[in-house]
């Protein structure tokens, strides 16, 4: 009966779909089913009596010591491990089971085999086309922006075109407070978004009414509400744009004054983004210097003056001062 039933555990063993190995208390293997020597890729012969340690690939010889050596002193009572076979970039999961007598003596080990080999290149080339596919999108997410940013550019042009005083009035302004960003020291990193900001800030003069744009006599109390709303017209155009996020704000609030006395929301000081209060300086100076339909242009040195007479009402004092460093110098274009 006791022999009925260990061929049947053999048969068993053998016909199992998982490589089976098992090896006695010297390490050496005394048995292999047929899964174990295909994934193997060894025969039955050349297992036998061999030690465990040596049918794993040379650099992997010492973890699968260690591992023997941690069931043999009973430290665990199996491990689990996947071993990559860099010859043939095969991955097999192996776990190592400890197999104890009645008597709890160590007696040997087992070994459940499985080749991975398939399942992790899938996996890996899943995650290759993954990351290929993610940087397409990233491309494509770029393209997209540069062109929604082409296209804002274009629309500020064409507003402006249409009419002859505000003519090339975002493009000076968005130099202007490039000039200005760059020599304030600590904001390299904005630059390009207060550049950007220069150019775009009056995007929402799109939804304004042509006829309050270009009045020529005072604006009522309705017409210049109707004008304040551009800043925020502005900042809801931009925002869909994840590229944009950072500049929103600053479109939004190039009317707020120094003192809290601007619009859109009376903001003060540092509460007004720096790129904020850097374009309506830049944006202040080109429209005094410019011709507007209810006045003619500014002399630029009276422009600075009055730039100067607001430092600290209307305009950051730091930058203020700022810009007419540059201006003295001759770097902002009269
Ligand atoms: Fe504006």
């Amino acid at each position: 009966m006791a022999e009925d039933n260990h061929k049947l555990f053999k048969t068993a063993l053998k016909q199992i779909s998982k490589g089976i190995i098992i090896t006695n208390d010297n390490n050496k293997i005394i048995f292999a089913n047929e899964e174990a020597k295909k994934i193997k890729n060894i025969s039955q012969t050349e297992l036998i009596g061999k030690d465990i340690t040596s049918v794993h690939p040379d650099d992997t010889q010492n973890k699968i010591k260690q591992i023997m050596n941690s069931l043999q002193q009973k430290n665990v009572n199996q491990f689990t491990t996947i071993i990559a076979n860099q010859d043939n970039q095969e991955y097999l999961n192996t776990t190592y089971k400890l197999l104890e007598n009645e008597n709890n003596d160590y007696i040997g080990t087992m070994q459940i085999l499985s080749d991975k080999t398939s399942q992790i290149k899938f996996e890996e080339e899943k995650a290759k086309s993954l990351h290929k596919l993610e940087k397409q999108v990233d491309t494509l997410n770029e393209q997209l922006q540069d062109l929604f940013i082409s296209s804002m550019t274009s629309l500020v042009k064409t507003l402006e075109a249409k009419d002859s005083y505000t003519k090339g009035h975002s493009l000076r302004v968005c130099e202007i407070a490039t000039k200005l960003a760059e020599h304030k020291h600590d904001v390299s990193t904005e630059i390009d978004k207060i550049k950007l900001a220069g150019k775009l800030h009056d995007i929402g003069k799109v939804g304004t009414q042509e006829t309050i744009l270009n009045k020529s006599s005072s604006l009522s109390d309705s017409e210049f509400n109707h004008i304040k709303q551009h800043p925020i017209m502005s900042e809801e155009i931009l925002s869909p744009i994840e590229r944009f996020k950072p500049i929103t704000k600053m479109v939004r609030h190039h009317h707020e004054r120094y003192d809290g006395t601007g619009y859109p929301d009376g903001l003060k000081q540092k509460e007004i983004p720096l790129g904020s209060r850097i374009v309506s300086i830049a944006d202040s100076y080109d429209a005094m210097t410019s011709n507007r339909p209810y006045r003619s242009p500014m002399n630029p040195k009276e422009a600075v003056r009055e730039i100067k007479e607001n430092l600290g009402t209307q305009f950051d004092p730091e930058l203020g001062k700022i810009f007419l460093e540059l201006f003295y110098e001759g770097k902002i274009e009269e």
